[in-house]
């Protein structure tokens, strides 16, 4: 058994600290969140033990894991620094793929993958590191999403679709087949991308346009 701590105590925590106890063979140590007023509260029955400060002190404790626990709506940086943290005190990256996801035995994850209840990870496709699929995502053959992105619930990335590193593709989203996503650019919920997507800037819409322009 796995001792393991979740960095991030909000909702998407809830639905990790499930799913772990779920798979088994991960006992959670405890949730850690910057936010002082959580510290004490129980999510999921598992309690809210401290900041991200505590780290090295459970480590000692005999924690050998970790996950970063945050969803994340546009900006994956957070996502990006919790799993810096991980790797600097030692901790290995947890994985946690729900038995109701479907990942073809040809996908490759990278170390420490999200992939939440209902998401298929088609043929061939290659995720980066901290990738999080979350649930009903949609990542058709052949796609490569760089690490720390997040593919919000119910999107949908058709065929040799490029998602880059950090990069939020919205709720319910739609990616045609070969678009490129650029690094931290944000696709809004229900937009459907017809073309690449510049590294950094924000698209909604049908078709998707960059937000201000
Ligand atoms: C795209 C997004 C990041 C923009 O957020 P924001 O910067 O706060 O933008 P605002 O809400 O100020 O909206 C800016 C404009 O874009 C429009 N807009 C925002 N999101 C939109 C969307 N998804 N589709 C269409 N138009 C949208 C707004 O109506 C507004 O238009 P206006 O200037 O004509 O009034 C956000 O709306 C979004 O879709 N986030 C993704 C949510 C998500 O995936 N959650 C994951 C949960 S698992």
């Amino acid at each position: 058994v796995t001792r393991v701590l979740l960095l991030g105590a909000g909702g998407h925590a809830k639905v990790l600290v499930e799913l772990l106890g779920l798979l088994g063979g991960y006992e959670i140590d405890g949730l850690l969140d910057p936010r002082e007023e959580l510290w004490g509260a129980e999510v999921a029955g598992i309690r809210v033990l401290g900041g991200d400060e505590l780290i090295a002190a459970r480590r000692q404790a005999g924690v050998s894991a970790g996950i970063v626990a945050l969803g994340g709506v546009r900006d994956n940086a957070p996502r990006r620094r919790l799993f810096a943290l991980l790797a600097e005190q030692g901790l290995a990256a947890a994985s946690a793929v729900h038995p109701a996801a479907i990942v073809s035995p040809s996908a490759t994850l990278g170390a420490g993958p999200s992939v939440m209840a209902l998401a298929v990870v088609g043929a061939g496709a290659r995720l980066g590191d901290n990738v999080l699929v979350n649930t009903a995502a949609i990542i058709e053959h052949d796609c490569t999403i760089g690490s720390h992105a997040h593919v919000a619930s119910g999107a949908c990335l058709a065929g040799g679709v490029t998602v880059g590193e950090g990069a939020h593709v919205g709720l319910g989203a739609r990616v045609n087949e070969g678009v490129t996503v650029g690094a931290g650019a944000v696709v809004g919920s229900g937009a459907v991308v017809v073309g690449d997507v510049e590294p950094g800037s924000v698209v909604v819409g049908v078709p998707a346009r960059a937000v201000g322009a």
